[in-house]
């Protein structure tokens, strides 16, 4: 079994659920990289938006790293969190876990570090809002 498997730690829900299909398949049978880092754009955008309150763009991807392949079938949930504050840029934290075996196993299969920007209708940095 898969070391990442085991010893998930109990997270809040997930911004988003999703499931691939068959035209997200790389030459190996595994889910493309590429299909997996959009769903995480997607959620860090929807964590980005409510903390700024507005427009934001995705400035910086750090740290990305892809721990296990995910496979067709694969239930897949995005985790994302606010771990850095900015004057205008926020840095944060997403984590995909795939469910599979109809539930029986959770396997943690990307984890990055996004930094997005507050946009102004200028499309310039804008300040983020008083907390
Ligand atoms: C986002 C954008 C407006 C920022 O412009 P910029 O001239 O770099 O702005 P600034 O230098 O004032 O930096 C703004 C903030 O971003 C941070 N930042 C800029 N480049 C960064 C990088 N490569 N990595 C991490 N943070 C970065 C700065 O540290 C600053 O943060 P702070 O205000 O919290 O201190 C500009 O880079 C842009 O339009 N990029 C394209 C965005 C895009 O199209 N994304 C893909 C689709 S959404």
């Amino acid at each position: 079994m898969n070391d990442n498997v085991r010893n998930l730690p109990k997270r809040s829900d997930p911004v988003l659920r999703v499931i691939p299909g068959p035209s997200d398949i790389n030459a190996n049978g595994h889910i493309f990289g590429g299909w997996v880092l959009g769903v995480m754009d997607q959620a860090g955008g929807i964590v980005a938006g409510r903390v700024s309150q507005g427009a934001c763009a995705t400035v910086a991807i750090e740290k990305m790293e892809f721990i296990a392949p995910i496979l067709l079938r694969d239930i897949i949930s995005v985790y994302a969190s606010l771990e850095r504050r900015g004057r205008t840029s926020m840095g944060i934290r997403i984590e995909v876990i795939a469910t599979r075996e109809r539930g029986q196993q959770e396997v943690k299969v990307t984890e990055g570090l996004f930094t997005f920007v507050a946009l102004d209708e200028q499309h310039k940095p804008r300040p983020l809002p008083e907390r």
